[in-house]
């Protein structure tokens, strides 16, 4: 038996294969490669010394399910494949639907046709917009989200929620990640974004390996306690063990779980602790806020210790630590 990796040659989804692999299952990979690279899946094989079948297309493609089911003997799908920059969205609505909502259509109608009904879905912090208090639970009502890369997060999350309501045999779990970052402790695998950077991790890799001159704080007037943006920062090989988790807890129905660590850590924290880190000072300007960005962003992840066992146990240094063994091996990413 083995598991269906959508989107597995990517950043979270690569270190899902560690993890997977180490608790003995199989894996096959479905991913086009729009943002990511063969590399990952041969670093990946290299880690676990276990070969991970890679089918390049796009997961709307119906023709592969065919090559895939026939070749594997497949029970469950953790999805991880969509199209993720919030910027690019906003520019490219139609495409982020195109791919995110239809693609997972298809991919879900592809796997019910075969009678595989259990499905992790990758979903985020996001859809809580600017919650409506904090720390999150997953009761928390969803609030007015502000771009299409998340409206579609927050509609797959409600499709398979209807596809659980008309067939009761389906067994699906939604994991609301909050902020991943870290990389792999060896080095070998790690974030490789295209372009800039959007998000704080990468960008402030990036500054301390001298790729950008210095990051810009996107506001300190938030009500924080130093003024600067908190979220709760989550190490992704944390992240990719909750998978494990929650493919092992399994169960009909819908099933939520915020992953996070519960902590709260600013702009200018994660700044301080990246410096401490990698011996690198990150030179930095406050501008002004960033629009559709919330102040105070960290979740209660008690539902997922109860429930499937799962905490987060690496702290921020470790992140930062790990940000940097990838970044400072790997400055051009996976082009090494
Ligand atoms: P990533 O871009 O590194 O990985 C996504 C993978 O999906 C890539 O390898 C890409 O080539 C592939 N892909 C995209 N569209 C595809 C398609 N139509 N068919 C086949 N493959 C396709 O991103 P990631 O950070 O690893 O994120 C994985 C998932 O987690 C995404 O769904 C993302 O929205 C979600 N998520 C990420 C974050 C984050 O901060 N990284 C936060 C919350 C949720
Ligand atoms: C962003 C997205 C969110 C997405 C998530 C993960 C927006 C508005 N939100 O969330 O939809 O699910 O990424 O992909 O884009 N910061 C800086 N300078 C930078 C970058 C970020 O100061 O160059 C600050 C931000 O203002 C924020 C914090 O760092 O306070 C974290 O930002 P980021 O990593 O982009 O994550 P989110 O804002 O949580």
């Amino acid at each position: 038996m083995a598991i269906l990796v959508t989107g597995g040659a990517g950043y979270i989804g690569s270190h899902t294969l560690v993890e997977l692999a180490k608790e003995g299952y199989d894996a096959v990979v479905l991913d086009d490669l729009s943002n990511s690279s063969k590399e990952s899946i041969a670093r990946v094989e290299e880690l676990t010394g276990k070969t991970f079948k890679l089918y390049v297309a796009d997961i709307a493609d119906r023709d592969i399910y065919e090559k895939i089911f026939s070749e594997n003997d497949i029970e469950a799908c953790i999805h991880f494949a969509g199209l993720k920059a919030v910027g690019e969205s906003v520019e490219k609505p139609m495409m982020y639907y195109q791919n995110n909502i239809t693609g997972s259509l298809v991919l879900f109608e592809e796997l019910a046709k075969r009678n595989v009904k259990k499905v992790i879905f990758s979903s985020s912090a996001t859809v809580y917009g600017d919650p409506a208090f904090v720390p999150i639970t997953e009761d928390c009502p969803k609030g007015v989200i502000t771009n299409p890369y998340g409206r579609s997060k927050s509609m797959i999350e409600e499709i398979l929620m209807d596809i659980c309501v008309s067939d009761p045999d389906w067994e699906v779990v939604l994991l609301r990640y909050f902020n991943p970052v870290g990389a792999h402790e060896s080095g070998r695998i790690g974030e490789d974004p295209n372009g800039l950077p959007n998000n704080l991790m990468p960008y402030i890799s990036q500054v301390s390996v001298g790729k950008l001159p210095r990051l810009n704080v996107f506001g300190d007037d938030y009500d924080t306690p130093d003024g600067t943006g908190v979220r709760d920062y989550i190490h992704v090989v944390d992240l990719s063990d909750g998978h494990v988790k929650a493919l092992e807890n399994m169960k009909k129905g819908v099933s939520i779980y915020n992953l996070g660590t519960g902590n709260g850590t600013s702009v200018l924290e994660m700044v301080k602790a990246y410096e401490e880190a990698s011996g690198v000072e990150i030179p930095y300007v406050i501008t002004d806020r960033r629009p559709g960005d919330v102040g105070n962003v960290y979740c209660d992840a008690s539902k997922a210790e109860k429930e499937l066992g799962w905490k987060a146990v690496r702290d921020i240094k470790q992140m930062c630590a790990d940000t940097w063994n990838w970044q400072s091996h790997n400055p051009n990413g996976y082009e090494d």
